[in-house]
């Protein structure tokens, strides 16, 4: 996939606030994309990255699923850590889902080093979140770093989401963010497991929907299937409500 295209057609055929008519996509562009990341917040993602990137021992990396083109790497932190994390502006988003939308309870399935979960835990620092990685190396450099920022309430799991659905937990979560596996295969799976723990209000977040061109038809079938009422397409990451209480509708949106 030439993401390069790929961004000229999605500029080509985004909408801005003015364009849009589904009053739930108007208040996300709206009201959502305007939240701003406090001070504080900045200055604890700053500390968090710092401590990671300062670290400058060497590990071997179990990193799991397709995103991890060499199974196993040995490397520090900073080396290893650049590809596979939320950064920028996408990172800026999950914290303003976070605070706009105010979920309870979140799933994340892939923590990786738990930039994700940071945003999320920032944005709403109420929010019960359960993040789950199959890496036991990237689990136990969590279970260290996190402790220097005690006020979450991230919950890790160190498991294969497989393992991790099979433990059912008793729970219906109101934000859902699959960020593991990047082929469609392994999407549609999880995807599928994911809807077992939605309610109707359920934001299910998609990463990197242009990964590949087989991440990119997964997100044409899923904007296709008539279960999700509502779609939205914001480049990188990919939007899904289950129930919008109306006809179904598909959105690209500029990001
Ligand atoms: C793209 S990274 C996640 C990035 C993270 N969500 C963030 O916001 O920075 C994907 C992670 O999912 C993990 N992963 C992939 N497939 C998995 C599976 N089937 N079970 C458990 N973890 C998996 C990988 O080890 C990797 O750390």
């Amino acid at each position: 996939m030439n993401i390069i295209c790929e961004y000229i057609k999605y500029i080509a055929k985004a909408k801005g606030r003015y364009q849009i008519h589904s009053p739930f996509v108007y208040e996300l562009v709206d009201v959502c994309f305007s939240q701003k990341v406090a001070k504080k917040d900045k200055k604890t993602l700053a500390r968090f990255t710092s401590t990671l990137y300062n670290d400058k021992n060497n590990y071997e990396f179990d990193t799991q699923g397709a995103g991890s083109k060499r199974k196993k790497t040995f490397a520090q932190i900073k080396q290893y850590a650049t590809n596979a994390r939320t950064k920028g502006k996408y990172w800026t988003l999950l914290y303003k889902i976070s605070t706009h939308y105010k979920p309870t309870r979140i799933l994340e399935l892939g923590t990786n080093f738990g930039f994700g979960s940071l945003a999320f835990s920032l944005g709403h620092p109420s929010a019960e979140i359960d993040t789950v990685e199959g890496s036991n190396i990237l689990y136990e450099i969590n279970q260290k770093n996190f402790k220097n920022f005690s006020n979450h309430k991230i919950e890790f799991h160190r498991n294969t989401f497989d393992t991790f659905f099979d433990t059912k937990p008793q729970t219906k979560y109101d934000l859902i963010f699959i960020d593991g596996d990047h082929t469609s295969e392994k999407l549609f799976k999880h995807l599928e497991k994911a809807i077992e723990y939605a309610h109707n209000e359920t934001l299910i977040l998609i990463d990197d929907i242009r990964w590949s061109g087989d991440m990119y038809d997964a997100w044409e079938q899923i904007t296709a299937d008539k279960r999700f009422n509502l779609t939205i397409d914001l480049f990188k990451l990919g939007i899904i409500l289950l129930k919008d209480n109306k006809e179904k509708e598909h959105f690209i949106i500029r990001y």
